[in-house]
Order: C-alpha cells, then structure tokens, then sequence
C-alpha cells in the first residue's frame, strides 16, 4: 500500500510522525524509529532557558578569560543547562542523514535573541522547525494582567521572527486554550506559520490528598483525549494553507486513520512509543495498511478529510447539532 504523503512541503513516506519526547532524545532511538518505518521525527525541543543559558555561559567564559577557564568551567557553569543546546546541534547534524525529514523543536514564550537558534537548527540540517510555545497568563497580580489580545499576539510576534530566522517551514504546536482557537489559527496561518500542530499536552501539576503534596501529575495519553483535537482538526481543514498536525491520544490504528478522516496530514504520537517502544510504529502502519485495503482506498489523500466538518454540515456533527444530539442520546440511555 502506498502511504505517500505531504506534510509542511515537505515528501513523507507515510503520515505517522515520532513526536518530541524522550523517545527522538538520542541519535539511537531515532535511527530505530526510522528503521520501524516513521515517516518523520520531530525532535525534543530545546528550551528559551537553556539557550540563554548557554549566552551566559559563554559570555562568563570569555570575561574570566584563558588563564582562568578551568577554574570558571568547575565553580561557575553549569553544565547540564548549558551544553545540551550544543549537544542538540550535533543531534540534528547525525540524525538529519537517516532518510526521514528532521523536525527540530524550540520552546520559549518570550519575544527574544533565543528566537534566532532555529537558523542554527536549520544550518545543522533540521528539515523543519517546530515552535512550542508555552505561556501561561497566570500573573494576576501584575499592574495589568495580559489580555488575551496581548497573549495572542505574543504568539505571532514569535512566529514572525522565527519565519524571518529561517527558510525551512515552521509549525506552531498549539493548546486548545485561547478565547477563540479558529481565528488564532487563522491569524497564525496569516503570519506565515506552514503547519499547526494540534496539540500541545500540558503536564499539569496535581494535588495529592495522601501526602498532601503537589505532583507533577504526568501520565501517559489515553485515545480518549484525542476528541479535542480531533474535532479542531477536522473545523480547520480546508480553511488554511498550512499543514494539519494530529498529536495527542493514539494508541492504535484506528486513532490513526479517525485522525486523517477528520483531516490531519499527519498524525503524531509519543505515548504509545513511550509504552510498547519503536516496534508499535509497524503496527500502527500496518494497521492503517490494512484498514485502507479494507475500505477500498487507494492512497492517504483519499482519505484525508473524508470526515471533515464541512463533509458533515448537515448532519450531527462538530457543532451545537452535534451537542445537541450527545446531550439527546446520553438523556435516553442513561436518564431513565
Ligand atoms: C515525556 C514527554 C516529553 C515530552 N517532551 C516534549 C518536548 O520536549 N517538546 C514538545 O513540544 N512536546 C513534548 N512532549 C509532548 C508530545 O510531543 C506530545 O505532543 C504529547 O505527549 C501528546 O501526544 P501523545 O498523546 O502521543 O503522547 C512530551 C511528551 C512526553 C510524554
């Protein structure tokens, strides 16, 4: 079966992607990855904080000066935040010759110098870059609390620099939290962004009531979490010129092929590489192999978007009808 297909301009061989996590870390894992069959890796991103701490560290080193570098490298730096900026260059530099594009990713929230890493990203080799912003308006206290204007346009000011940084394609990994995701999609397409990915899992902090400790309340995704964006997916298909990213919730093939139906280019996943490890890649392939073959479908374009919201207008579908009738059906089984 040929799962040929596109992803930000860019050829795949097929639409499941090796999001950012521990399992795209080392140079190893991603050549196994590649090895199972992925059609593209994205990379685990490199953080604001740890590009400005690399900055600090070189501009230390060179105020201590030669005669003193041993001395600075053992009581003033500290290594871990700042030599893994280097280490990912080199990561992208081995990884980039695999056979599969190379996504790099760069997290940060602020309008800043460290926006400029994703040329030296792109010079390394990386195919692509993939901007998670992460920021939470959550000061309160402050003189004026950021308005949801001001924190909307955070993310395109952030976006247009690193598109002038950079001739490879930049996506934007989301959160479904904004006062109105379909128009930031829009302004994000409108400022340049070639691909949104759809979404970002916050690793929010939890309450113990045992130990009355706050946790840091990670789990594992369950394919239940991927109705959000699923359901986004398949509103912005066919409204924007960048790419469609699915990433949250599949575990089998099944979520795979609902997540092109509703109208994702590719379809992203970390969870169940982290549970059942590089080999679940040519199950999740083979299972959408054979669930095409099944159905009679020749190739991923086929496919794509069958499901989207405009393909269900009439129906009960990703709207107000669609609650409705949830609401209706859910009354009739359970409100007895
Ligand atoms: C342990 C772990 C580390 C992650 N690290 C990153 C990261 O560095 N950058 C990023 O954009 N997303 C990161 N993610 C988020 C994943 O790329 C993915 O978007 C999220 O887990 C939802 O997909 P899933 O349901 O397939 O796990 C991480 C996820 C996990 C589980």
């Amino acid at each position: 079966m040929n799962l040929d297909t596109s992803y930000l301009g860019l050829k795949l061989r097929n639409p499941l992607v090796a999001s950012a996590g521990p399992m795209t870390q080392t140079a190893d894992r991603i050549e196994r990855l590649v090895e199972a069959g992925v059609g593209a890796v994205v990379l685990p991103s490199l953080f604001e904080e740890q590009i400005r701490a690399e900055a600090d560290r070189d501009e230390r080193l060179a105020e201590v000066g030669i005669d003193s570098f041993g001395e600075a490298m053992t009581y003033l730096i500290d290594p871990d935040a700042s030599i893994w900026p280097r280490q990912y260059l080199g990561l992208i530099e081995r990884a980039a010759g695999y056979g599969v594009p190379l996504i790099a990713s760069l997290n940060g929230s602020t309008v800043g110098g460290w926006t400029d890493y994703a040329r030296a990203m792109q010079d390394a080799g990386a195919a692509a870059i993939e901007l998670n912003i992460y920021y939470l308006p959550a000061d309160l206290a402050a003189t004026s609390p950021v308005s949801a204007r001001d924190n909307e346009q955070r993310y395109i000011d952030i976006v247009t620099m690193v598109k002038s940084a950079v001739s490879v394609p930049v996506a934007v990994k989301l959160t479904p939290y904004f006062s109105s995701l379909g128009e930031m999609a829009v302004c994000l397409d409108r400022a340049g962004a070639d691909g949104l990915v759809l979404f970002n899992r916050f690793m929010q902090t939890d309450i113990n009531p045992d130990t009355l400790t706050i946790s840091t309340g990670f789990k594992l995704s369950s394919p239940g979490e991927a109705t959000v964006a699923r359901s986004w997916i398949a509103r912005l298909r066919g409204q924007l010129r960048a790419s469609l990213a699915a990433s949250t919730g599949v575990e089998t093939a099944d979520d795979v092929v609902a997540y092109l139906l509703a109208g994702a280019d590719v379809v992203m996943t970390t969870s169940s590489l982290l549970r059942h490890g590089p080999a679940h890649v040519a199950v999740l392939l083979d299972g959408l192999a054979a669930w095409m073959e099944g159905k009679g479908f020749g190739g991923i374009g086929e496919v794509r978007g069958l499901l989207a919201a405009e393909a269900d207008a009439a129906g009960p579908g990703y709207g107000r009808s669609g609650y409705l009738s949830a609401v209706q059906q859910v009354t009739r089984v359970h409100g007895r």
